[in-house]
């Protein structure tokens, strides 16, 4: 028998400490919605879950950190995937030295900037999904993810972060400045172009 321990819960997700062949990992289950009808709900689900798999695999294989995935349920909505023992970013930004936090949100950049230059839009960028191990972000939850080429996408999810970094790390609004730096060091695309959208996005949302 193996045992569980509920490590979150969430309004989409719960997410279990377990073991998959020995090795600690975690089950991330979404959860049934009974407001919505049965048969579309399961479909749903079917589908996030296949596409956030999708995803994560995908990312992994364009070199950015992302748990290993051990197992997908379709029809349940389980994924099983490495538990990443580290730490949160989000739990860890703020005492970092000035030096540190430039590094890393430059790390930060050029992963975004590798999973954007095949596409692929996490959907959901935050320090709440990221976690640091063995000195590499790694990158979970990409269950609001999806391909998507287009220059609008792109922006949207870097401004995701953006906002992120304004609200949950005030004092450190600033460093998104160098999330664009690594991200224009690893974009094969024209970076400018993806900055200047996300500046549209801004002033958009000022004029609301
Ligand atoms: N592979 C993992 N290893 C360690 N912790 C994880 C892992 N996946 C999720 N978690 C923890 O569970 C939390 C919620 O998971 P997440 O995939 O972000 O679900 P949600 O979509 O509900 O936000 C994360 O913020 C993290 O703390
Ligand atoms: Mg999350």
């Amino acid at each position: 028998m193996t045992s569980r321990r509920v490590l979150y819960r969430g309004a989409e997700a719960e997410i279990q400490l377990t073991n998959h062949m020995e090795r600690p990992a975690v089950q991330k289950k979404r959860i049934k919605k009974t407001y919505r009808i049965k048969q579309i709900d399961d479909r749903l689900i079917a589908a996030r879950t296949k596409e956030e798999a999708k995803l994560i695999a995908e990312a992994r294989m364009h070199g950015v950190s992302v748990p290993i995935i051990y197992d997908i349920d379709i029809e349940q909505g389980i994924i099983t995937m490495e538990y990443l023992n580290g730490k949160r970013v989000k739990d860890i930004f703020n005492s970092l030295t000035q030096e540190g936090r430039r590094k890393l949100c430059e790390h930060i950049g050029e992963s975004i900037a590798r999973l954007h230059n095949h596409d692929i839009i996490h959907g959901d960028i935050t320090t709440s999904n990221m976690i640091l191990l063995d000195d590499r972000v790694h990158f979970i939850d990409f269950g609001l993810g999806e391909k998507n080429g287009e220059l609008e996408a792109k922006g949207v999810d870097l401004h995701v972060l953006m906002e992120a970094i304004a609200s949950t790390h005030s004092r450190y609004a600033g460093c998104f400045s160098y999330v664009l730096d690594g991200y224009k060091n690893e974009l094969h695309d024209d970076a400018a172009a993806v900055v200047k959208k996300i500046e549209e996005i801004v002033k958009r949302g000022r004029y609301r």
